[in-house]
């Protein structure tokens, strides 16, 4: 039998910023309904790796595949097209308009791409449909008359999670989705990470190791830009190197992100 499509590899990434190499030989890749953290200090490279999947950046050397194909050098939203999303930064929405407002013209966006031919009105009423289906399913459905901006942190999180799923994506990658968040909100957001469907590919970043290896099977550390440890979580927490430099007496992991 044929191996299945990988939905992600990197093949040998570098990206230098002047003297600063962000990233230097990264490879990995994923097989599909996997789910893998990237963990590492600030500025191991992380973001930047994430940049240049999504394609909001290129690479100074190397490949990205996603789902077989080249797309090294193809533009974000063709990208997008193919099956990947990121979570949609809370910034990027509108904070002042409420939450099915904003659900409403994400989704007329994404529908605009799919279904340009169909009427306008038929097309909004099946947006609606969605968004309140969406709502529903998310029991977000009280707080869909409030504003973004007066949601919790937690609930914003939970509704960047909610944008990028309805792009119904083959590949999602989430960049720091607990950041900033109280015990509580961590815990709530995690619990709807673990629970989306098992067929979509999760990439996600994570600077709290017992949140990663919660909620994924496998984990890649960076380190200035190079990937100094892989495997399951087990064998990344027990790798040495990963214990000297995140979990050793001096330079416990909570310390070592802080700038
Ligand atoms: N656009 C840029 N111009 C110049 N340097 C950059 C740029 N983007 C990233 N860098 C540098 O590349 C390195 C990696 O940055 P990156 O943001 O990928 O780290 P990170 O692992 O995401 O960190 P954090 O945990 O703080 O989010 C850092 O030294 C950073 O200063
Ligand atoms: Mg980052």
């Amino acid at each position: 039998m044929a191996a299945a499509v990988k939905p992600l590899q990197v093949d040998g990434v570098s990206r230098s910023f002047g003297g600063v190499q962000a990233l230097y030989r990264v490879s990995l890749s994923m097989e599909p309904g996997e789910r893998r953290a990237v963990l590492g200090p600030n500025g191991a490279g992380k973001s930047t790796l994430f940049h240049q999947i999504s394609g909001m950046d290129r690479p100074t050397e190397g490949r990205i595949l996603l789902f077989g194909q080249d797309v090294t050098g193809m533009a974000a939203h063709r990208r997008a097209a193919l099956g990947l999303a990121r979570t949609f930064q809370i910034t990027h929405l509108f904070p002042k308009l409420p939450l099915l407002k904003n659900l409403l013209l994400a989704l007329q966006g994404l529908d605009g791409m799919k279904f340009s031919m169909l009427r306008p009105l038929s097309s909004y009423k099946r947006v609606l449909a969605r968004a309140e289906g969406l709502l529903d399913e998310w029991q977000l459905v009280d707080k869909r008359d409030v504003a973004v901006q007066d949601l919790s942190y937690g609930e914003q999180r939970q509704v960047e999670i909610l944008l990028a799923m309805a792009q119904e994506p083959k590949l999602l990658l989430l960049d720091e989705p607990t950041a900033g968040l109280s015990p509580a909100e961590t815990a709530s957001v995690s619990g709807l990470i673990r629970d989306l469907p098992r067929e979509v590919t999760i990439l996600l970043i994570e600077h709290d190791m017992d949140v990663a290896f919660d909620l994924v099977e496998n984990v890649t550390v960076l380190h200035s830009g190079k990937i100094i440890a892989e495997g399951s979580c087990d064998e990344v927490r027990g790798n040495p190197l990963v214990q000297e430099i995140y979990l050793g007496k001096k330079a416990g992991w909570t310390q070592a992100v802080e700038p």
